[in-house]
């Protein structure tokens, strides 16, 4: 229930960002625009019925410009960091990036008509060299130029979370990986902290790591956070 009441109360949540990060409001009234007569629901059904990957992977879902500052903050991104989302959906969390950081952020979707429009708005408010979108699968494309990757991944499957996680043994150490509503278990990955947030899909769990320089062994979760969330608070809940 109050859950419920957060998540209704997202929008007056995210005021806060459009007044303090320069040029945001901007990027938020070309989203209303763009997407103002497009049903999320139907777009991505049109998209993906003929996709060979899983339809849970596709479900709509954001990270608010609220949590999204948070993440940036607490992963230090700054002006020479390389932000690659992994899947950036409509593109919000990359626009806030780069806009919030100066890094240069590249947003990842397989969804075409997403990328089509976060390319328009950024040709309108001339972002290039600053916010891209690639129209690609991560699970193929090349993400070596990353110091910084982020995966809002609460509805993904466990099939393409795994391949994912193969992903890693080629990223640079000291690379760093954050993930949403997914613990990842990996020898090379070393878990720095842990956040727990509110997205659009209700609370969640973010989780800060690094690329190991050498192989090691995978902490626990109580181990690095003070407060971390208890069995009842659930893991993703997005659906
Ligand atoms: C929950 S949304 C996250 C949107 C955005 N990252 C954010 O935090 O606001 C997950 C996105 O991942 C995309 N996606 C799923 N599998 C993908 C893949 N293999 N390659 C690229 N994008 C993918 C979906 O289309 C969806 O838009």
């Amino acid at each position: 229930m109050r859950e419920a009441l957060e998540i209704l109360t997202l929008a007056p949540r995210e005021w806060p960002a459009l007044f303090r990060v320069p040029g945001l409001w901007r990027v938020e009234a070309l989203f209303g625009a763009f997407y103002l007569l497009r049903l999320p629901s139907w777009d991505i059904w049109m998209q993906t019925r003929h996709l060979p990957r899983p339809k849970e992977d596709f479900r709509f879902g954001e990270t608010p410009y609220s949590a999204g500052l948070e993440i940036l903050k607490e992963a230090r991104i700054g002006p020479r960091d390389v932000f690659y989302d992994l899947g950036a959906g409509k593109g919000k969390m990359t626009f806030l990036a780069a806009l919030a950081t100066g890094c240069r952020a590249v947003g990842m979707e397989m969804l075409a008509s997403y990328t089509l429009i976060a390319r328009r708005i950024v040709g309108a408010l001339r972002l290039e060299g600053r916010a891209e979108f690639q129209h690609a699968d991560f699970l193929k494309a090349d993400l070596g130029e990353a110091t910084v990757l982020y995966a809002a991944a609460s509805s993904w499957s466990e099939s393409t979370r795994e391949l994912l996680l193969e992903r890693i043994a080629g990223l640079t150490p000291g690379t760093r990986w954050i993930s949403v509503g997914w613990e990842c278990r990996h020898p090379a990955l070393e878990l720095l902290s842990a956040r727990r947030l509110l997205f659009s899909w209700g609370r969640d769990n973010a989780w800060f790591y690094r690329v190991r320089k050498s192989e090691g062994t995978h902490p626990t979760v109580a181990e690095h956070m003070e407060d971390p969330p208890s069995p009842q608070d659930g893991g993703s809940d997005q659906g």
